[in-house]
């Protein structure tokens, strides 16, 4: 089976005036786009062929760049679009809650330090909300890497590239993630990844 672009859980629209139509447009329609189809390309007849996007990750991590970067970013970006909803970054599920303040000591200490991962990161990656043995840990990727390969599963993502935020923010990348975490996540798909990291 190759791997195939997921509709947005959304509308296009859904996220204005936070990330905008035209934004989700190219981010989505384009940039998603071009992962898939280099990665199929890239695993086609390959040793990788028939694998899944997980396997895939970890199997070409630091030996076949071409295939882990796009595979790589075809997982990030699915888990993106799902880490965001309309109306988002509202009340977070008790559970994960209690593991935010377990952590850093408050939740908006845990937001300002997603803001900071993501303010942080040289050029183009990501910045997360991962598990690593049993703790919920802030963290950040160059390119195309992410939580997997180091030993920890995301439950949040939230991507850096200039391509995220060109359109809407021009360079004031700050000004992104402050509004990912303010009005944009969907704690509620975290807390599911949470859980399952953690049963
Ligand atoms: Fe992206």
């Amino acid at each position: 089976m190759a791997f195939s672009l997921p509709d947005l859980p959304y509308a296009h629209d859904a996220l204005a005036p936070f990330l905008t139509k035209e934004t989700l447009e190219f981010h989505h329609d384009k940039h998603h786009q071009a992962y898939v189809t280099n990665g199929n390309n890239l695993v086609k007849g390959g040793e990788f062929e028939g694998k899944s996007l997980e396997d895939v990750i970890k199997g070409s991590f630091g030996k076949h760049a071409g295939v882990f970067n796009n595979v790589a970013q075809i997982y990030n970006h699915n888990e993106y679009w799902k880490c965001m909803k309309p109306n988002g970054g509202g009340k977070i599920p008790g559970a994960l809650e209690k593991a935010l303040v377990d952590a850093f000591g408050s939740v908006d200490k845990a937001k300002e330090e997603i803001v900071q991962a993501g303010v942080t990161q040289f050029g183009s990656g990501w910045a997360w909300l991962a598990v690593k043995d049993g703790k919920v840990i802030v963290t950040k990727t160059p390119n195309g890497e992410n939580p997997l390969v180091h030993g920890a599963t995301p439950i949040l993502t939230v991507d850096v590239w200039e391509h995220t935020y060109y359109i809407d923010y021009r360079n004031r990348r700050p000004d992104y993630l402050k509004a990912f975490v303010d009005h944009l996540v969907n704690w509620e798909y975290a807390a599911e990844l949470y859980a399952a990291a953690t049963k």
